[in-house]
């Protein structure tokens, strides 16, 4: 949600802030902007509403050398407040066009703030939270208690401001130095030899260095080509959490595919591999950065899971496996929804906070709840030292590596993985499971990485019937037991990716309501249960497929290589190899992947930034 960027160096960075702009494109792309300060007191400003393709040629256009020089910042915006156009773009700069801020997040008292400014007889010529800083700024700069001082008078400003943001700002008088803060939303220091990056995201940086430093919350840096110095807001030394990034460029590229979200299918095998990896050791299921002991997991008599959209199904999806292997209540809740009700919890409650970023507010917030409320809180987490995991007691990774396609494909089954270990590791300290059954069924998770692979090998026959099915108005998805939330997260990939009017439902539901929307033709995708492992779903299922059918629906069904039924009356069959009933969403979920990116490419929309959307959520 709005990809910041800071360079100060030796190299000019224009190039620099632009490259760095288009890695964290998928953090919003409704407008982008940049200010460079040229060293002499000068600085130059272009922004453009839409993607960053209209500043590349509004820049080509004005002619890059009127932005030289080796400092400068740069954004892309998701908007918030404001119509993403040329004027609300960032950057935003003061009335004496010498002072320039880039914004990700919220300023929750601008409306007070914007009438005090206005009453002192300030012009605001955009509709954004983010112009009071700049105004606030400058008027410190001017006239306050540290004029003429830049970096204390960010320090002033920075002290005004309420909500969730990250603010980075530069001054044409102060060339070589870059004022950054972080409340909430995300900013990392990139340190270089003889030139220093701050930005929302590391792959804004990870051609130049990936040696990092994550700012805290409620952290101030001030970066110049050799040094970085990390303040709390009142300027006392805390000194931000070093860390090495362990993936390069490579990872972070598309490496051959068109969209980055076709490659992330793909190295789903991958994905899951390194999330499990190192978790089983000496016969016994370790969780990482752990930090609850085998008593905390003894205590616990209930769980919640809470997130967001496919996190959200990752977490409905483990609710089966959590209770069947633990016997504990496990409830799935919609984080953004969670806090507002009056959930109950104690300090025997796990909640299980799933996010591929780690910044989603919805999340975020549901964390801060469930902790006043004394609860343990273990995150799931894609994003190294994000605020998430930063403010929960426990986190498990999932080492799935950048995903930077907006639309959460190898995160997804790389939560469900790593959620599957949370069961596993509370059945082996509560002694639900014997440990050699908790070494089975982490061994049977062990060879779910190779299924994925087959699924992935056969996919051509389903990216056909994409194709055949692209013109389609509706699509409806049916599953049971762990196929239902495979069901909904299918409908969610086709509804975001081709904007397409998708829904799924339990099929038992069908005949109280849904199969009144069933007419000629209307494609519906079943995804079949097991018909070794859950028989008697299974039958119910072939009688929902003729119920169905019976009423002009074509079908699309998911089954494994031995479910003759299902062959016999699919009109089209799509494979996947046999697994236990629980592991089956791993396999079951990758071709609705492929469909929906299928489908979306056949209609001309581009899968790694479907419209509205953002990788990373930071509003509620
Ligand atoms: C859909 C998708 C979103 C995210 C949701 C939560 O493809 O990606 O629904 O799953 O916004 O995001 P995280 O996992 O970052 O909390």
């Amino acid at each position: 949600m709005c990809g910041i960027v800071g360079y100060v160096g030796a190299r000019p960075a224009l190039g620099i802030v632009v490259d760095a702009l288009r890695r964290m494109e998928y953090r919003g792309y409704d407008s982008a902007g940049v200010a460079i300060l040229d060293g002499d007191g000068g600085l130059a400003v272009e922004k453009k509403a839409g993607r960053l393709e209209n500043l590349d040629k509004q820049i080509a256009e004005v002619g890059a050398e009127t932005l030289r020089g080796s400092t400068g910042i740069g954004h892309t915006r998701w908007a918030t407040h404001g119509q993403p156009t040329d004027r609300n773009a960032h950057p935003h700069v003061s009335a004496d066009g010498r002072l320039a801020v880039v914004h990700n997040g919220i300023i929750e008292n601008y409306s007070p703030l914007r009438v005090e400014l206005e009453n002192a007889g300030v012009e605001f010529s955009s509709d954004t939270d983010t112009e009071t800083a700049v105004h606030l700024l400058e008027r410190e700069y001017a006239s306050g208690e540290h004029a003429g001082d830049f970096v204390a008078s960010a320090y002033a400003t920075l002290r005004r401001l309420e909500g969730a943001f990250t603010l980075v700002f530069t001054h044409a008088d102060h060339p070589g130095t870059i004022v950054a803060a972080r409340r909430s939303t995300p900013l990392v220091v990139g340190v270089g030899d003889g030139e220093m990056f701050v930005a929302s995201d590391v792959t804004a940086f990870i051609e130049h260095t990936r040696d990092a430093v994550e700012l805290g919350q409620d952290e101030v840096v001030v970066i110049t080509a050799d040094s970085y110095s990390i303040t709390d807001f009142d300027g006392a030394a805390t000194g931000g959490t070093p860390f090495h990034i362990d993936w390069d460029l490579a990872a972070a590229e598309k490496g051959g595919y068109d969209y980055f979200m076709l490659k992330e299918i793909a190295e789903q095998p991958e994905a899951l591999e390194s999330t499990m990896s190192g978790h089983l050791q000496d016969g016994r299921i370790v969780l990482d950065e752990q930090r609850l002991s085998d008593q905390d997991l003894r205590d616990v008599d209930k769980v919640f899971v809470v997130a967001c959209g496919t996190a959200y199904h990752a977490g409905l999806i483990a609710k089966y496996a959590i209770e069947h292997w633990t016997r504990l209540p496990v409830e799935v809740e919609l984080a953004s929804e969670f806090r507002y009700r009056d959930p109950v919890l104690g300090r025997s409650t796990l909640v299980v906070a799933i996010s591929q970023s780690g910044e989603t507010a919805d999340t975020l917030e549901a964390v801060r709840h469930a902790k006043d409320q004394k609860a343990r809180v273990l995150a799931i987490c894609n994003t190294n030292g994000a605020q998430i995991p930063r403010e929960s007691d426990a986190v498990l990774y999932t080492h799935a590596g950048p995903e930077i396609g907006v639309a959460s494909t190898k995160c997804f089954l790389a939560q469900i993985a790593a959620a599957y270990l949370v069961g596993l590791a509370l059945a082996q300290a509560l002694g639900t499971k014997y440990q050699d059954e908790v070494v089975r069924e982490f061994t049977e998770l062990e060879q779910i990485p190779a299924a994925v692979q087959t699924v992935l090998e056969q996919m051509e026959p389903v990216r056909e019937l994409a194709r055949s099915f692209a013109s389609s108005d509706t699509v409806l998805f049916l599953g049971r037991h762990v196929g239902y939330p495979v069901a909904l997260e299918g409908a969610l990939k086709l509804k975001e990716l081709a904007y397409i009017h998708a829904e799924g439902f339990a099929a038992g539901e069908l005949k109280h309501g849904p199969i009144a929307l069933i007419e000629d033709g209307l494609p519906v995708i079943i995804v079949m249960p097991s018909p070794t492992g859950r028989a008697l779903l299974h039958s119910k299922m072939v009688s929902n497929i003729r119920e169905i059918q019976a009423r002009g629906a074509t079908t699309i069904v998911i089954a494994e290589p031995d479910d003759e039924a299902a062959a016999a009356i699919a009109d089209h069959l799509i494979p996947i190899p046999a697994t236990p009933t629980l592991l089956q969403p791993l396999v079951s979920t990758v071709p609705l992947q492929v469909f929906a990116a299928t489908v979306a490419q056949s209609r001309g929309y581009d899968v790694d930034k479907p419209r509205n959307l953002a990788k990373s959520v930071t509003v509620e």
